[in-house]
């Protein structure tokens, strides 16, 4: 089977390993990629949004699926442009349909979903560009901290916690009138705060059976401490230890059940992957948000820890026969740590050379923001790399991604020395 895979990152990179050692997998490409997934597949130079070019690739290199990993390719509808055409429908796309993403790209529809279906969630309203004032009104009749959601994608950064009314009336005013987040912020979800600690669990589906995958913690702050600016992902564990049985029932029973039952009963396609992040409030579970993609970088911890064969579990996808196929976990722990070039989430510079990217027994490297130049390999984004180690218990597993982290080198490299330190001190 060929396969091609969308995206450039620590998730792709993940991805495309665990599929170059399938023996299902025949060719294996990756749009755009990066310099790490090169060395196993080839990497072709188009957009992951470029669905004219993506569909005249797959057809001349008989590509039988497409796994995408990144959002905005689902949100725009990629899986769609497939399904559309007598000559591409065969093409298996491992992602939901457009309406299915829905479940990421709005975030008002998301909540309204989840009313629909009853799944426990923060209580919220929604105000548009015109409802202002309603929105200020409300405002005022709820109590702090203040929860503000662009509801459109806004890569990580459409979400506003306030802690005082006026704070929240003045973000409030500059989203929904100053258009601060553009047309993501033409409506704004305004959320009662919950109080606890996240999770993000992740789910396969085929839009009637499902399988859980390993769940995960990620560290989103650039500083230590959770301190500074928010990133895409600063480093992640998995598991997470409060998510013991009992936990994980009322997941199970309370979220992803009715999650894929309302899938199924809007008749909404959903073949792929939904990452449901959660806030543990009192050992009872609440949806903060779907993704409707894996995440990155907890792919780099979740499926280190999946032993079973990806390509069986996708092509199930497509005949709804998921329900067939076995998901085997390792029961040991993975910890990833993700290297960024100096200044990120801000400014930064490309171009830096890379050391010391030997693989190693005791870690594994994923590459994220790298390029090949001049025969070396160089810095070409902000999250350069994450580097997983895997143990029988959380130290061990810190300590090898650390081993990692500690034996690369370029001119402005940076990395948080905390990850997991929180859930040390809590196990
Ligand atoms: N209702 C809420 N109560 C408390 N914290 C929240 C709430 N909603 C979101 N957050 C915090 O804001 C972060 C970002 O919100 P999220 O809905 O995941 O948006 P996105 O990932 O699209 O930026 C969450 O990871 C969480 O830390
Ligand atoms: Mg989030």
């Amino acid at each position: 089977m060929n396969i091609l895979v969308i995206g450039s990152g620590g998730r792709e990179h993940v991805f495309t390993e665990r599929l170059h050692k399938s023996p299902k997998c025949d060719k294996l490409f990756v749009a755009p990629g990066n310099a790490g997934t090169s060395t196993i597949a080839e990497n072709i130079d188009l957009k992951p949004t470029d669905f004219e070019g993506i569909a005249n690739f797959c057809q001349s290199e008989k590509i039988d699926m497409v796994i995408v990993g990144p959002e905005a390719p689902l949100v725009e509808g990629i899986a769609d442009y497939f399904n559309a055409k007598e000559e591409l429908k065969d093409i298996h796309v491992v992602g939901p349909s457009k309406a299915g993403a829905e479940l990421e790209g709005s975030k008002d529809f998301s909540k309204a979903f989840m009313q629909r279906h009853s799944i426990p969630t923060a209580a919220y309203a929604t105000f548009t560009k015109d409802q202002l004032d309603e929105g200020l009104k409300y405002l005022r009749s709820i109590i702090g901290p203040y929860v503000l959601k662009a509801d459109g994608l806004a890569a990580g950064k459409g979400v506003i916690i306030c802690e005082t009314l006026e704070q929240a009336e003045k973000s409030l005013i500059e989203m929904l009138k100053d258009a601060k987040f553009g047309d993501a912020s033409s409506k704004v979800v305004i959320e009662e705060f919950l109080k606890g600690i996240e999770l993000s669990v992740f789910v396969l589906t085929d839009g009637e059976n499902y399988k859980i995958l390993p769940e995960a913690k990620d560290y989103k702050r650039i500083g230590e401490g959770d301190t500074g600016l928010n990133t895409g992902g600063m480093g992640a564990i998995s598991p997470v230890h409060f998510a013991n049985k009992s936990f994980m029932d009322k997941v199970e029973s309370k979220i992803i059940k009715p999650t894929i039952d309302g899938l199924a009963k809007e008749q909404i396609d959903y073949k792929g992957f939904i990452f449901i992040g959660l806030m543990n409030v009192g050992g009872e579970p609440y949806v903060i948000e779907y993704n409707v993609r894996m995440g990155d970088p907890e792919t780099q911890v979740v499926l280190p820890r999946v032993t079973s064969d990806l390509v069986p579990l996708f092509e199930s996808l497509k005949s709804k026969s998921l329900n067939k196929q076995k998901l085997v976990v390792e029961d040991n722990i993975a910890a990833t740590v993700v290297l960024v070039a100096g200044g990120y989430p801000e400014a930064y510079k490309k171009g830096n050379s890379i050391s010391g990217l030997k693989a190693s027994d005791n870690y594994t490297i994923y590459q994220a923001g790298t390029a090949r130049q001049d025969g070396k390999i160089v810095t070409a984004g902000g999250r350069v790399l994450a580097i997983t180690g895997k143990g029988s218990h959380l130290q061990e597993a810190l300590n090898k991604a650390y081993e990692g982290a500690n034996s690369v080198c370029w001119d402005d490299i940076y990395y948080r020395k905390d990850i997991g330190q929180d859930l040390l001190a809590l196990s």
